[in-house]
């Protein structure tokens, strides 16, 4: 797929085929997150990555399946959140492979005074990104979903994480059932989100 393209297919996707995903096409994914740019050129990621269903499925039990009251949407935001919250357990539970990104924090955030903290977080945005458009690329649907609350220890202590690892977010990955649903795409473009040499 053309790098353009892979841009302009990339959603996220919240509902999953039963279907696995061959290893080669795994590898090719996690070697284009493992290329992502790096605070200090350190590279400090460590990817656990789940393709057994029996795992997958004992990891989606930690995951807060979220109520939603919103009935009829009003904006894009509202839209995702109707169609995101109930899905957060199910669309691990679908998924045929969960990539856990884990990444030392060098500098802690909570003790950031400089801006040093971000670093760190960033290098393994940076990693997550190149994962989810791989996975568009080789015609996979995906999401992350942001451990919060509980998650974080509880992941961390079900995988046998060692101290110091951090976890930016879960990458999810599958085949996308046909037509799944997606929300309106708040409009970022040129015309209206950039400022040419001054705000
Ligand atoms: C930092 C960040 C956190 C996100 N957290 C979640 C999440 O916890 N669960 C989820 O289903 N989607 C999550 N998303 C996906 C967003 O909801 C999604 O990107 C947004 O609604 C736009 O839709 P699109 O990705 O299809 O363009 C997150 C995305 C980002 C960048």
């Amino acid at each position: 797929m053309e790098f353009y393209e892979v841009i302009n297919k990339r959603r996220s996707i919240r509902q999953f085929e039963d279907r696995e995903i061959p290893r080669e096409v795994l590898e090719r994914i996690l070697d284009a997150g493992l290329k992502a740019p790096s605070s200090n050129h350190q590279r400090r990621w460590e990817l656990v990555t789940l393709t057994d269903k029996a795992i997958i499925m004992d990891l989606a039990k930690f995951i807060r399946p979220y109520p939603c009251r919103i009935g009829e949407p009003k904006t894009p935001q509202q839209e995702m959140f109707k169609i995101a919250y109930p899905r957060q357990r199910t669309m691990i539970e679908e998924a045929a492979c969960v990539i856990l990104p884990y990444f030392k924090q060098q500098y802690p955030l909570s003790e950031d005074k400089n801006g040093y903290g971000l670093m760190d977080y960033g290098a393994a945005w940076a990693l997550v990104e190149n994962m989810l458009l791989a996975a568009t690329a080789e015609g996979l649907g995906s999401v992350v979903h942001i451990p919060v609350k509980k998650e974080p220890e509880q992941i961390k202590d079900f995988l046998k994480v060692p101290d110091g690892w951090s976890l930016p977010a879960l990458v999810v990955l599958g085949y996308a059932v046909k037509d799944p649903l997606l929300p309106t795409q708040v409009k970022a473009t040129v015309e209206n989100k950039v400022h040419w040499n001054k705000w």
